[in-house]
């Protein structure tokens, strides 16, 4: 079965065709990377724009690569949220024409259920076994979802304030750093020779994280360092950001980098460890943007003792694959014309996952 995926949900716009769910025949991303960063991150007008010029050439693009022609696909799958409606709504009013046109169905996926099923990509390997224990870390999450079977998940935790790539994002700012924060943190953290000691919230008895304490506690670090004072000193005070991290030497940023880094990493591989041990699972997966990170691939293959599916970078962060891979394991209501008329837009719903 030859499935077109469509994946515009923040600021890469993608087109893949995959078979039987697993075998990736392309996965086309046009990244927007260079038009956001002089904002410091994504500007949803700018991404929606973007999404229209490319979206057609990325999808002839994707069929090229793939040798693969229009008459070929089964259906069409589009990410229809969580996303910027913006920029959802591209992708989806492409997948519908292109497969209203072709007479084909057009399957709606949710955006998390697709990164979950980047782990049915590593078609080298044998699909997971069941129950498994993901973590989702991306820009916009971080959830532990204890998967039974397929579309059968149970969301064992969640931040209750910032997603981990959101926090990397905002100290990287902070740093004065470039735009993605996450690779430009993993990028300086290298040269760090004296991390410095930042906080972990444990948030006791659940698989809850939250973010945003370290993120403050960076922050005090930042002003403490800047300036020559206490941390305590730095309480209260607004930042004004990039100023401040002009005053640190660039040994000084690693240092903050790898301090940074290392309480994120810690606190996700041991949630994800007790997670896995207290619910017996067979297999763990560790995906989205943030499983990119090559500090925390490391800790979670030291740490974690069943089988272990770590997507490439590239399945990693935001791709049309995986969405086509949740598309067909998945199964779901089908977008065909004369039955369902209205695909609705789910910008900040998430609760099929
Ligand atoms: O999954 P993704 O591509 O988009 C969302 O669905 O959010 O994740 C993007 C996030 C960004 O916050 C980015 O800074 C982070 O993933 N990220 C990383 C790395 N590469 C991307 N975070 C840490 N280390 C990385 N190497
Ligand atoms: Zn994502």
């Amino acid at each position: 079965m030859i499935i077109l995926g469509i994946e515009t949900s923040c600021d890469e716009s993608s087109a893949a065709v995959v078979v039987d769910g697993r075998h990736i025949r392309s996965n086309v991303v046009s990244s927007q990377v260079a038009l956001h960063a002089p904002y410091g991150g994504v500007v949803p007008e700018i991404a929606s724009r973007q999404h229209v010029e490319a979206i057609g050439h990325v999808t002839r693009t994707a069929l090229n690569e793939a040798g693969v022609s229009l008459r070929d696909l089964s259906s069409v799958a589009v990410t229809f949220g969580p996303g910027l409606a913006g920029s959802l709504l591209v992708g989806v009013n492409y997948a519908r024409g292109l497969a209203t046109a072709l007479g084909i169905p057009c399957l709606e996926v949710n955006h998390l259920e697709g990164h979950l099923y980047s782990a049915w990509l590593l078609a080298d390997r044998p699909p997971p076994e069941l129950p498994m224990l993901a973590l989702i870390v991306s820009g916009g999450h971080t959830e532990l979802v204890l998967m039974h079977g397929h579309g059968d998940y149970e969301l064992m935790g969640h931040t209750i304030d910032d997603a981990a790539g959101e926090a990397f994002d905002h100290v990287a700012r902070l740093l004065g750093l470039r735009y993605p924060g996450g690779p430009a943190i993993e990028g300086a953290a290298v040269n760090a020779d004296a991390p410095v000691s930042l906080p972990r919230a444990w948030l006791p008895g659940t698989y809850n994280f939250s973010f945003s304490g370290l993120k403050t506690a960076a922050m005090h670090r930042v002003y403490a360092l800047a300036t020559g004072q206490d941390a305590n000193a730095a309480r209260g005070v607004t930042l004004p950001r990039i100023d401040v991290a002009e005053g640190l030497s660039p040994q000084q940023t690693a240092n903050v980098a790898a301090g940074f880094q290392k309480s994120i990493v810690d606190v996700l591989v041991r949630k994800t460890v007790t997670g896995a041990e207290d619910r017996a699972v067979q297999s763990v997966a560790v995906v989205g943007g943030v499983a990119a990170n090559r500090a925390l691939r490391a800790a979670m293959e030291a740490a974690i003792d069943v089988p272990l599916y770590l997507s490439p970078p590239s399945l990693a962060t935001d791709n049309a694959a995986m969405i086509v891979a949740a598309a067909y394991f998945v199964p779901r209501e089908m977008d065909e014309p004369d039955v369902k008329p209205d695909l609705e837009l789910a910008p900040r719903r998430s609760e099929r996952v």
